[in-house]
């Protein structure tokens, strides 16, 4: 569950090529537990059908302003009473121009202009459209008049160039809009964290690492940045999409691991803008094999196994906890036994004042988890859910924990 969640989204398709992503959307909008009617202008249904929307959202799809289905035939007050928002992907060149002037000659149009609700603009558009002072005084203009837009990309276009102008991908409006809606409990706060498995080589082809996915950090990463933090994520080798907006540094070795959160510790301290937030979810490895062999080592014919000696690795977290002006760190546990004793010898061990412990050590890899959040003094159980949904209640647990600023 996300923010968007049960959310009504009135999804606006303007005329781009873009439109034929507008389906992919829809879909992608209703999965995250929205409830979708689509509105499309004339030109829209040029490149593709409404039957389309229709198929995909089981609600009829409205293009004309004069549509006899809404009885009282008030289409476009009807329509955006009962939404939490507009969001209008494709938003083409020509509609952002109408937007920004007030215009309402259709039916979308209309809609925005007679909206209560928030509306969120998702751009598409050649490179020249979208840099042309025109569309830039345009873009200003809808901003200054409290509309967001999320995008454009940059990348190749339908047009053959590459520039900036091309939608955001379905899956990253739909983060965007999640990030939208959450409420902004880590406003300005410097979120650093850590998050995957580490990788600890053997020889040129082999290693150790562990099966850590990702995944309950990189949905941590992203509860942070729809809370509004500034967000940098140091991963192990995995397989996880970066979050919109989040900084990713990417990893192999726990003790690259330990060398990077320093530098980015030393580097924020120093630009006066110090990380109030450390969270510490990887899975780091605890050794590392103690020699690396430049060579692939060889089987012998002897069927002699080769001897691997093991050299302990930092412990991140402890050295963060442990640091002058250390930010608030908060440590993960995956035990197999006695969870709140062990979790809070852990809090002593690390010195550190907040532990989440997964409940049950079939975690990872899972869509799921079940967390006891651990203090000096008391615990909170957060049930089963998606780690998506758990990492948004932790963070929210998190962010009055922060100590204040200093002014
Ligand atoms: O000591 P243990 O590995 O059980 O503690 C787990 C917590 O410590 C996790 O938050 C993990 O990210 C962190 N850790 C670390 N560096 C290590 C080992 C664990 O930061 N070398």
């Amino acid at each position: 569950m996300t923010a968007v969640d049960g959310k009504r989204i009135v999804l606006g398709v303007s005329g781009g090529v873009a439109a034929y992503k507008a389906a992919v959307l829809a879909r992608e909008l209703q999965r995250a537990g929205a409830r979708v009617q689509v509105v499309m202008t004339e030109a829209a249904t040029h490149f593709v059908g409404t039957a389309t929307f229709q198929a995909l959202t089981g609600e009829p799809v409205f293009t004309d302003q004069w549509d006899a289905r809404i009885a009282n035939g008030m289409a476009h007050i009807e329509l955006s009473r009962a939404a939490d928002a507009i969001l209008i992907a494709p938003a083409s060149a020509d509609f952002m121009a109408k937007l920004a002037q007030g215009l309402c000659d259709d039916l979308l149009s209309t809609l925005c202009l007679a909206r209560e609700c928030p509306l969120v603009l998702a751009p598409a558009m050649n490179r020249q459209m979208w840099e042309n002072p025109a569309t830039q005084r345009n873009v200003a203009r809808l901003r200054a008049d409290g509309i967001e837009l999320i995008g454009p990309d940059s990348g190749e276009q339908a047009c053959g160039e590459t520039g900036m102008g091309r939608m955001l991908e379905p899956e990253d409006i739909v983060e965007s809009l999640d990030a939208f809606f959450s409420r902004k409990v880590l406003a300005g706060r410097r979120v650093l964290l850590t998050a995957g498995p580490t990788f600890e080589p053997i020889d040129p082809v082999r290693g150790i690492t562990n099966r850590s996915s990702g995944k309950m950090g990189f949905a941590i990463a992203r509860a942070c940045r729809n809370a509004g933090a500034m967000v940098t994520l140091v991963s192990g080798p995995v397989a996880q999409r970066t979050p919109l907006g989040v900084r990713r540094i990417d990893v192999q070795t726990a003790q690259q691991m330990h060398d990077t959160v320093t530098r980015e510790l030393d580097q924020a301290q120093h630009a006066k803008q110090p990380v109030d937030l450390f969270i510490a979810v990887a899975a780091v490895a605890d050794w590392r094999p103690a020699r690396y062999s430049e060579q692939k080592i060889k089987k012998t014919d002897a069927g002699s196994a080769p001897e691997l000696g093991f050299t302990q690795n930092p412990d991140i977290l402890a050295s963060v906890a442990k640091r002058e002006a250390a930010p608030y760190c908060v440590g993960f546990a995956a035990e197999s036994e006695a969870l709140e004793r062990n979790g809070r010898d852990k809090l002593a061990r690390k010195a550190i004042p907040l532990l989440v412990a997964n409940i049950g050590h079939e975690t990872f890899g899972r869509d799921d988890n079940e967390l006891l959040i651990l203090d000096g003094t008391r615990s909170v159980r957060l049930p089963r859910a998606s780690k998506d949904a758990l990492a948004r209640d932790l963070v929210a647990d998190i962010a009055p924990r922060l100590p204040a600023r200093p002014l």
